[in-house]
């Protein structure tokens, strides 16, 4: 049984290489994000700050599409307070269909779709892209290196190296992260394209780690309260287990102490 197991472990190991290794993967660095580990969380400040990069940058091509405005308030997320929340909603336009109009976006709407046609919605890019340590495997790397998905993020904004080719009337960027080398996303960032007023650094990797916390956050909105009922959750397991242990020693004790006081047959 437990040879037919390690048989299966391997093969399963060694498949996940194997697919791993066809296609040209990028390159893609291990940055540390606070939200790691079983017991990480959201910076706020940090997820403010991707909010500015997406509105000041990103949203010019990409949506939000799953991504009500009124979570930016919430607890675990960039926790706006609440007027400022509706200011941010009021500057977006939504196409509302009872009036067969646009109108100023209310809070309980979402972001718009993406502004580009070719630009995918980023609500759940840093998930779709998870797999830092491809989607194949046991799943510990996930556990211990974290999901992957801002990391490619971080890395694919950071990864362009200035050169350019045009195929097929598109202009193509070669970028070190993206798989296959090539892609048609002009570089979005370059360092100091915003200014926050926490005095965070501005620089290429610092705001393209931003960014990808934030994007983790509209993928995962609760990864904080999920950790928190895990943690509790097995705090709660750990106890239950010792109270168990305990009374089953109770239980037990006087029939072990009968078997005990017998004359061995
Ligand atoms: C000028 C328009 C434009 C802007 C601004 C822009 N993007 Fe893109 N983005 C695109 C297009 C087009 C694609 C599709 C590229 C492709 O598949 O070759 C893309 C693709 C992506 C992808 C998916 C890559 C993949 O693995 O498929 C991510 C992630 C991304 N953009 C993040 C961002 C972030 C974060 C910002 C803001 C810092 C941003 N983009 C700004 C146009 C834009």
């Amino acid at each position: 049984m437990i040879k037919k197991l390690a048989i299966a472990v391997m093969a399963l190991a060694l498949s996940g290489g194997a697919a791993m290794a066809a296609g040209k993967a990028g390159k893609v660095y291990d940055y540390d994000f606070s939200f790691e580990g079983p017991f990480g969380t959201f910076d706020t400040m940090q997820l403010q700050r991707g909010l500015q990069v997406y509105t000041e940058v990103c949203a010019a091509c990409h949506g939000l599409r799953y991504v009500p405005f009124r979570t930016l308030s919430d607890e675990g997320g960039p926790m706006l307070p609440e007027d400022q929340m509706r200011a941010y909603a009021a500057f977006y336009e939504v196409f509302d269909p009872t009036i067969d109009d646009f109108r100023t976006a209310e809070p309980t709407d979402h972001f718009p779709l993406s502004a580009l046609e070719n630009a995918p919605d980023l609500s759940m890019m840093a998930k779709a892209r998870a797999g830092f340590s491809g989607p194949y495997g046991t799943g510990l790397s996930q556990l211990v290196n974290g999901m992957g998905g801002p990391e490619y993020i971080a890395s694919l904004l950071a990864g362009y190296t200035g050169e350019e080719k045009e195929e097929a009337g598109t202009i193509l960027y070669e970028n070190t992260a993206f798989p296959g080398g090539w892609i048609s996303m002009a570089p979005p960032l370059w360092g100091d394209d915003v200014e926050f007023a926490d005095g965070a650094p501005t620089d290429l990797e610092s705001i393209s780690k931003d960014v990808s916390a934030f994007l983790m956050w509209t993928a995962e909105p609760k990864l904080n309260a999920r950790k928190e009922v895990g943690f509790t959750a097995v705090m709660f397991l750990i106890v239950l287990s010792v109270l168990l242990y305990l009374t089953n020693k109770r239980l037990w004790a006087p029939i072990k102490a009968r078997v005990k006081g017998q004359p061995a047959e």
